[in-house]
Parts: structure tokens; sequence; C-alpha cells
């Protein structure tokens, strides 16, 4: 069985099919979502606070994204694999953007790479598209600007609307196969989702997109502390990692593991 392709999330769109999508940022965990029918992981630069403990993902770099990535294709068989570019891989222009994406199709072999940025990015998305690589859009809400937009709802109000309106008819005019939408009204998710031919993919932003994706820390209950309200806790990994560690904790101190059946002779 071959990959999933961005040729088949385009005939779903036109079946009118909805998909689910995870992050993932390591073989093992990537290929237990392979083994669940996942069709699409993104590697996203979320890696950066889920994985590598960085406060955001703007100090993600693209070496770590590449390793990351490479993990993630070689633990999977079936999935479309989405590579983030990073931080201050693609805002040069559309040329740095380029040899970034290149790097993670080729060292890493991604399907397809996702920037952030709806008018701001369209010649990045185009010299990416008319090379051959896949591209999947991001507006609304991008973290990578966090020190600009900060974490809030975006695309409340007329005009804020209309801007987002205008960036993903963006995205799709440069050529992107599909586009996330972050943390916006459910509303105006509605309305971008009616007004576009390529799918929308939505976090935050309510039912009316063609597939949904969660950052998976999150969606398994491994994240610490609070957890925005748009997500949904579907298991407690936290907890049973936690309990195993103490369970062999406590073994070890009283002696009961390893026993007979553990030991060579
Ligand atoms: O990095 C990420 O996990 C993302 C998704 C939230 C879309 O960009
Ligand atoms: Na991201």
């Amino acid at each position: 069985s071959r990959r999933i392709t961005v040729h088949d999330i385009t005939a779903a769109k036109e079946r009118g099919e909805r998909w689910p999508m995870l992050t993932a940022y390591d073989a093992m965990t990537a290929s237990v979502f392979d083994e669940a029918g996942i069709p699409v992981m993104l590697v996203g630069d979320s890696m950066g606070n889920c994985h590598l403990g960085y406060e955001t993902t703007v100090p993600v770099t693209l070496d770590e994204m590449a390793m990351l990535s490479a993990a993630v294709v070689r633990g999977t068989k079936r999935a479309l694999i989405v590579g983030d570019l990073p931080f201050g891989s693609y805002q040069e222009g559309p040329v740095q953007a380029l040899r970034s994406a290149t790097r993670l199709v080729k060292e890493a072999g991604v399907g397809a790479v996702k920037l952030e940025g709806g008018e701001r990015s369209h010649e990045q998305i185009s010299l990416l598209v008319r090379s051959g690589i896949p591209v999947m859009g991001h507006i609304g809400l991008t973290p990578q600007s966090v020190n600009a937009m900060g974490y809030r709802v975006q695309g409340r109000g007329e005009e804020a609307a209309q801007q987002l309106l205008r960036d993903a008819k963006a995205v799709q005019d440069a050529g992107a196969f599909a586009v996330v939408l972050e943390l916006v009204p459910g509303e105006l998710a509605a309305e971008v989702t009616g007004s576009l031919h390529i799918p929308t993919v939505g976090i935050g932003a309510g039912q009316a997109t063609d597939a949904q994706v969660l950052v998976y820390t999150d969606m398994v209950g491994l994240t610490p502390g609070r957890v925005p309200r748009f997500t949904k806790q579907y298991a407690d990994v936290r907890g049973t990692l936690r309990d195993a560690a103490r369970a062999f904790a406590d073994e070890v101190v009283e002696g009961t593991f390893p026993q007979e059946d553990h030991t060579f002779h």
C-alpha cells in the first residue's frame, strides 16, 4: 500500500470527506498513529514546546525540523507527512523558503511543507509549488509571530475577518493544497471554508472546516498543566507513564524487580 498524497487530499475534498491530522515528532509515536489510520501527520514546530522544552516555537531550527521529520517519515508507511518550516527559514523570501523546503524534502523525505502567513507568504508558497513542493498554508493565529500578536482569537471584527478571507484566498491562489485555520471564530472559519476550493484544516476553528488537527501531546493527555479550551484530551498518557515509572521505582527499591523470569543463568 502506497503513501497518501496531496492528490488524495484534493479528492477527499471533492467527495466532501472530513479527515483528521495529528502532530508527530518521533518514529514510535508516528508508527502508532499510522497503525490507527491517521492519514496526514504534521511534524509541527510545536515540537519546540512539546519535545524540545522551549517556551514557544520561535527558537526551533531547520536542523531540528529535519531530524525529527526524518524520524516521523521512517516510522510511517501510509501517512502523508507534512513538515513545518520553522521561524526564520522562509521569511527572507521565496529563495530562502525554497532552500529550506528542499532540505525537508530531500533530507527528511516529507511529502509537503507548511508555512505561516497568508498574503505576506504568497511569493514563498508560489515558488515552492512551482518547484514541485506541495504546500499547506497556515493563517489565523500564527504562533511564530507570538511576540507581535500574542495568543488570542484572530479574525474578530469586520476588518480582521476581511483580512482573514483575503489571506485564505492568497494561500489558495499561490497554489497551496490545504490551509490551516488556527483560533478563529467558528462562523468565520465556515465562511472561509465555503469560499475556498482547497480544504481547510481547523484547530480552535469550530466544526465547519474540512479537516481537524490537534497537537498530539494535548490530545493524549501528555502536555503538563493547562491545555487550550479548543483541544480535547482522549487519553491520560501522562498518568499512565507516571504510574509505570512509580511502579518500577517502588519495585527496584523493594527488591521485587527483577524476578527469576528476567534473569539469565
Ligand atoms: O506546529 C503545529 O503543531 C501546528 C499546528 C497547531 C497546526 O502548526
Ligand atoms: Na506550527
